[in-house]
């Protein structure tokens, strides 16, 4: 039988997830919802459809509320960190298992005991994408052996433009035409000053040493057009960086076109009935 999903936010990752339904590029998965406070982006991608959903929402409460929505097996939230936060306990207790892409959701420690108590009273996941990194694996292989994690992540001015960071200094990141090192910090503070840029480094955080631990520096260079991250680690048997150069997606240059692709793949093999291939 298919798995039925509900899809949170639909920009440009919720937008190519339910495209990529659509075309039956996911075996043994069905798209029964959509979820958007913005009406337009909602029915924008509801047009492109050409399986349609059973139904389109823009409020949580009808949503949470309707025939369709008790049926659904998985939700996959790709909407903003507040989201996730708003969202995530409710639909856990509801049953459904989550997929999440706003990973930095759980840098706030109260919400991250939350969620880790909600799944233990209920027999469900959460299932969050390696997204616009790779080596999640070895870093959970180390982790009760690493000595220092840094993530470095180097982004243009238009990639980084609009984090709350830039309003909290006066900075206008317009006016910044070098390549600059504009905040080296833990991945709490990164994931408060850089909600849309710096999920990877919630997952490195999870994966690995936590969130107080890992080190997160961001560079805006003025002259690249891609979004880079370097992932360092050193741990009592050795070291190893992860290093990725990602070209953003088209629809949101704060996005990665590998975090989409990620989010695709995490989506397969959720509703694969058989071989998992490096989980
Ligand atoms: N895990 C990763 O590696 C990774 C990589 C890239 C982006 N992300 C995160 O994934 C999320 C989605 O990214 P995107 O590029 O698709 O963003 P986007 O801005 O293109 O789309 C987000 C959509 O969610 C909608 N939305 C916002 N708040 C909502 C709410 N409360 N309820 C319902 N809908 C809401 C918006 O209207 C928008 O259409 C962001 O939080 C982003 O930071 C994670």
């Amino acid at each position: 039988m298919d798995l039925k999903v509900a899809i949170i936010g639909c920009g440009a990752i919720g937008r190519e997830i339910a495209l990529s339904i659509d075309a039956k590029k996911i075996p043994n998965c069905k798209l029964s919802i959509l979820f958007d406070i913005d009406s337009l982006k909602l029915e924008s991608l509801y047009k492109n459809l050409h399986t349609k959903p059973s139904s389109i929402f823009d409020d949580f409460d009808e949503l949470v509320a309707s025939n369709d929505y008790h049926n659904v097996n998985l939700v996959i939230e790709a909407a903003s960190v507040k989201a996730a936060q708003t969202y995530m306990a409710a639909i856990l207790k509801q049953g459904k298992d989550i997929m999440i892409m706003s990973i930095g959701a759980f840098s706030d420690p109260a919400f991250y005991e939350n969620i880790i108590q909600v799944l233990t009273d209920n027999d469900n996941n959460v299932f969050l994408p390696s997204g616009a990194i790779g080596g999640a694996d070895i870093i959970r292989s180390v982790k009760n052996y690493i000595e220092e994690v840094t993530i470095v992540t180097t982004k243009s001015n238009k990639s980084l433009k609009g984090a709350p960071y830039f309003y909290n200094n006066d900075i206008d990141i317009d006016v910044i035409k070098e390549k600059k090192v504009i905040f080296d910090g833990n991945a709490i503070n990164a994931i408060k000053e850089f909600p849309s840029n710096v999920n990877i480094s919630a997952l490195v955080s999870l994966a690995g040493i936590g969130f107080e631990k890992t080190r997160v520096k961001i560079v805006v260079d003025p002259k690249i057009i891609n979004n880079q991250h370097e992932i360092q680690v050193k741990w009592k048997f050795g070291s190893f960086q992860i290093n990725v150069d990602n070209i953003p997606s088209p629809d949101n240059p704060k996005t990665s076109y590998l975090a989409i692709l990620s989010a695709i793949e995490c989506l397969r093999g959720i509703c694969a009935k058989n071989l998992k291939i490096g989980s």
